[in-house]
């Protein structure tokens, strides 16, 4: 059935996929359906689910025009499954099937391995909704928290999507999967999600804006590799899925620049001449920079250990059997089957952090996790542009790769931000000084205080530049009902 541009709001699950002329999938879903509700209201937003919220719904998958605006109470979101529209001719491009017509069906040797991608993406989805349920409450404005329910609701979606190709492509234990997609909890010591930044705590705003800022940006690298599948069904839902993802990373940009804006104003209005004078800053009740650099040290590291070994046999397998491809794999000038190219890998050599070719092929993640470096260092340069304006003497940088992993190469060294192999004992000396400790964290959620009056914003960060879908300032974003 192929997908059209307007979404099918006449079923349970509004879609573009035709699932009312595909009953079976339409069942099933609808048999999940109760599941993911009860989901939702025990482990998605916490004390909001009566507010009626001004949300964006997709009603097309048109680019232009996809989002239709309303107040909408959370539980009553209509989380649909859409498709980008298919391309005509669509190729498998890379890998040992290139130039063969893109799969509309799973091929079956490869039927395990595309599993586990769609099944760890899905696993991430509901993972985020759970680190952030507690964060409405202490919202510093009504904006910020409307945005929060956005990003929720479509990670919410997100799930769907993927759940929706678990039912449709992989029979029973599709099926079985999608149960577990709602069975693990983030955080929970028997059934935790899958990997590992998705079971961190984010207890305070800042830890909000930096995951949707650096982990919501792995997301996007992993759906557009995705997005690059010769399974073309993941390739078109994850095409719609970025549309989407576009907005997380704005929501996390925006909500450190414009905490960094309000710092940089308190320090110059209180004629602080030193921005590291931490205790003078924070007296200000704004956070202090030395502070936010260690947050972004932290989402940053964790960030990075989601994209695996830098060396990786899966990596290469998903890539030769043509099911994860590389970011923007069709813009790459070369054979797309990295047969015998190589690739600069960070590796500790003696001691010493360097520069190693690799086969590219096995070097998939790495080169994966490069392409996500740079796009993580652009918003940090226009978060420096902000401190700049004010004329304040400090920079924020992302730290070494090296520093703060688990995962990979590095996993078992400690390093600095800068790249220097450290010994444990100097590691713990000065670890608190490059992420954030106890007493980082308790400021900042002594600043947690709600701000929910209309067009008002918590002290420590500033207004944004304009309002979702160019409301005024005062707009009520979200009407709370505490009934
Ligand atoms: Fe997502
Ligand atoms: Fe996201």
């Amino acid at each position: 059935m192929p997908a059209t541009s307007n979404v099918d709001y006449s079923t349970k699950i509004p879609n573009n996929v035709g699932l009312s002329d595909d009953q079976r999938v339409l069942k099933a879903l609808e048999l999940w359906h109760p599941g993911y509700i009860d989901w939702w209201m025990s482990r998605g937003p916490e004390g909001f689910q009566t507010s009626d919220v001004y949300l964006r719904t997709a009603v097309s998958i048109d680019p232009k025009g996809w989002a239709k605006f309303d107040y909408v109470r959370m539980p009553q979101y209509r989380w649909g499954i859409l498709l980008a529209p298919a391309q005509e001719d669509r190729r498998v491009n890379f890998g040992t099937h290139k130039g063969e017509k893109a799969w509309q069906e799973v091929p079956g040797e490869y039927r395990a391995m595309l599993r586990r991608l769609i099944v760890v993406q899905g696993d991430t989805e509901p993972a985020s909704v759970e680190q952030q349920r507690h964060l409405g409450k202490t919202a510093p404005s009504l904006y910020d928290m409307r945005n929060l329910f956005q990003v929720n609701v479509e990670e919410g979606r997100h799930l769907w999507a993927m759940v929706y190709l678990l039912h449709k492509y992989f029979g029973k234990d599709g099926r079985e999967e999608a149960e577990e997609l709602l069975a693990r909890q983030s955080g929970d010591a028997d059934k935790p999600r899958m990997l590992g930044a998705f079971n961190e705590a984010t207890p305070d705003w800042l830890s909000f804006f930096m995951f949707t800022y650096f982990t919501d940006r792995d997301g996007k690298m992993q759906l557009e590799s995705l997005a690059q599948s010769g399974f073309d069904p993941l390739s078109r839902t994850c095409r719609f899925m970025l549309t989407e993802e576009a907005h997380h990373m704005f929501v996390g940009e925006t909500g450190v620049g414009r905490i960094i804006e309000r710092t940089c104003e308190a320090i110059k209005q209180a004629g602080i001449d030193d921005p590291t004078e931490i205790a003078a800053v924070r007296k200000l009740g704004v956070i202090d920079l030395p502070t936010i650099q260690k947050k972004a040290n932290l989402h940053f590291s964790l960030s990075l250990d989601l994209f695996g070994s830098e060396m990786s046999t899966n990596a290469a397998n998903y890539y030769s059997s043509g099911l994860k491809g590389r970011f923007q794999e069709t813009r790459i000038e070369d054979d797309h089957q990295l047969t015998v190219a190589s690739y600069p890998v960070s590796k500790l050599v003696n001691g010493k952090i360097k520069l190693v070719d690799e086969p590219a092929l096995t070097a998939i993640n790495m080169r994966l996790r490069d392409d996500y470096v740079a796009d993580c260092a652009k918003g940090v340069e226009r978060w420096n542009k902000v401190i700049e304006k004010s004329g304040i003497n400090f920079r924020l940088k992302l730290p070494h790769v090296a520093f703060h992993r688990h995962i990979g190469e590095f996993g078992n060294v400690k390093a600095s931000p800068q790249g220097d192999v450290l010994s444990d004992v100097a590691w713990e000396k000065q670890k608190d000084q490059w992420l954030p400790s106890k007493a980082d964290g308790d400021f900042i959620e002594s600043l947690m205080e709600p701000c929910w009056e209309r067009g008002r914003f918590a002290p420590w960060i500033a207004a944004p530049k304009v309002g979702i879908d160019n409301k005024p300032g005062d707009f009520e974003y979200v009407k709370i009902n505490r009934a």
